[in-house]
């Protein structure tokens, strides 16, 4: 699909912008619409640095019906990343999350069933599964269930069956069906849903990618509600030890943005991709506590130990990695970043960043709600 025009909604973000990269590589001309949230980038944002020069930048709100239309005019296919990002600040600013995340999905829908393109990618996330796959001690394959308050205040972090044995977590695959266990999950799912159903009406080719936890160079580190890398990092570079809730022991799966651009690339250009979701993730998967101290080693701040806090988030899960057979078959795609190898990518371009860290005032603001347990 070279000498095409690529639009990314959100595309001045983080993954937007290494997407941007990629495409402009591969001979794309690419087009970004971006409101610069000052939540990402900063109060009085302008275009980051970051983002390559020859990104056309159309700064304006997703759900601006005029300028949505003048953002799709002309392109052959677009990425839909724009959305407002954090689990725990969606369970209070509930309307907000509604409104960017589906409102916006919304009216950048209707501008391309007036204007159908050759294809629609859009990001959705693992948060939409909830807790992942669990495997009794039987052998048996069951979804993981929500944990309850109770459990969670008696600081029992483990994930049981009927009888109180606790499950033993496995790859999540995307038949597992989604839990939303929080409004950011259900404004992702929407997202999600809204595009594979509008763009099956509309004849758009629309491929969903579930993201996995995504880490690399550009997010956003003075945003305390997302990406618990950049939050981490954030920590260590105030010399200020990583706070780690429950006791550490939760699993994620950690995937480069690099992993995460060549997916993207994958389902515009893979037919076969067409009208189905995938997991995008590392295949691998580590406690918050080994990625605590993994990155403590990379960035030389082996003195600084993770502070255990004992809390949970609510709507937060315990276990959730991905199993991503089916984008290997079918779109080829194959992890190319091994985690020690980003985390140093990471650390190299920390060291030139100054973050405020938030994440105190965050963590106040969900104990003020009783959001945190
Ligand atoms: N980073 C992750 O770990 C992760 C995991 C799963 C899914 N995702 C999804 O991937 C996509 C990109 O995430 P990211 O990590 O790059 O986040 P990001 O916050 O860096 O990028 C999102 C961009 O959208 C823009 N935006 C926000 N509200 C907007 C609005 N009303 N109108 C126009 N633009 C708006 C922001 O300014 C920002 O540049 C999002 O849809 C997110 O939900 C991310």
């Amino acid at each position: 699909m070279g000498n095409r025009t690529v639009l990314i909604t959100g595309g001045a973000g983080f993954v937007g912008s290494h997407l941007a990269d990629d495409l402009l590589e591969r001979g794309y001309s690419v087009r970004a619409l971006d409101n610069l949230s000052p939540q990402v980038h900063g109060p009085g944002a302008k275009r980051p640095d970051y983002l390559a020069p020859d990104v056309e930048l159309v700064v304006g709100d997703i759900r601006d019906e005029a300028i949505v239309r003048r953002a799709v005019d002309g392109v052959d296919a677009v990425f839909h990343f724009a959305a407002t990002v954090g689990v725990g600040q969606s369970m209070y600013q509930i309307a907000n999350y509604t409104s960017i995340n589906g409102d916006g999905t919304a009216v950048l829908l209707e501008a391309l069933a007036q204007k159908p393109v050759e294809r629609l990618v859009v990001a959705s996330s693992m948060s939409i599964y909830g807790e992942g796959l669990y495997r009794t001690a039987d052998g048996e394959l069951v979804p993981g269930t929500e944990r309850s308050i109770e459990q969670l205040r008696g600081h029992d972090w483990e994930v049981r069956d009927v009888d109180g044995e606790p499950l033993t977590p496995v790859p999540t695959p995307e038949t597992k069906c989604p839990a939303v266990p929080s409004v950011y999950a259900i404004s992702k799912y929407q997202q999600e849903r809204l595009c594979m159903t509008v763009g099956r009406a509309y004849g758009i080719p629309t491929v969903g990618l579930r993201f996995f936890n995504i880490y690399g160079t550009r997010q956003a580190l003075s945003n305390p509600y997302t990406g618990v890398l950049a939050i981490f990092a954030s920590r260590f570079l105030n010399n200020s030890a990583p706070l780690i809730n429950e006791d550490g022991r939760q699993r994620r799966d950690f995937v480069s943005v690099h992993d995460i651009a060549q997916a993207c690339c994958l389902a515009l250009e893979k037919s076969e991709a067409a009208d189905q979701v995938f997991n995008v993730g590392s295949g691998e998967h580590f406690s918050i506590t080994e990625v605590a101290e993994r990155m403590a080693k990379v960035l030389g701040k082996r003195e600084i130990e993770p502070e255990i806090v004992g809390k949970c988030r609510v709507g937060d899960i315990r276990n959730c990695f991905a199993d991503i057979t089916l984008a290997r078959e079918v779109l080829g795609y194959e992890p190319k970043v091994a985690f020690e190898d980003g985390l140093r990518d990471l650390a190299e371009w920390l060291e030139g960043q100054t973050a405020v860290d938030r994440v105190a005032d965050a963590s106040k603001e969900l104990a003020a709600r009783g959001l945190a347990v």
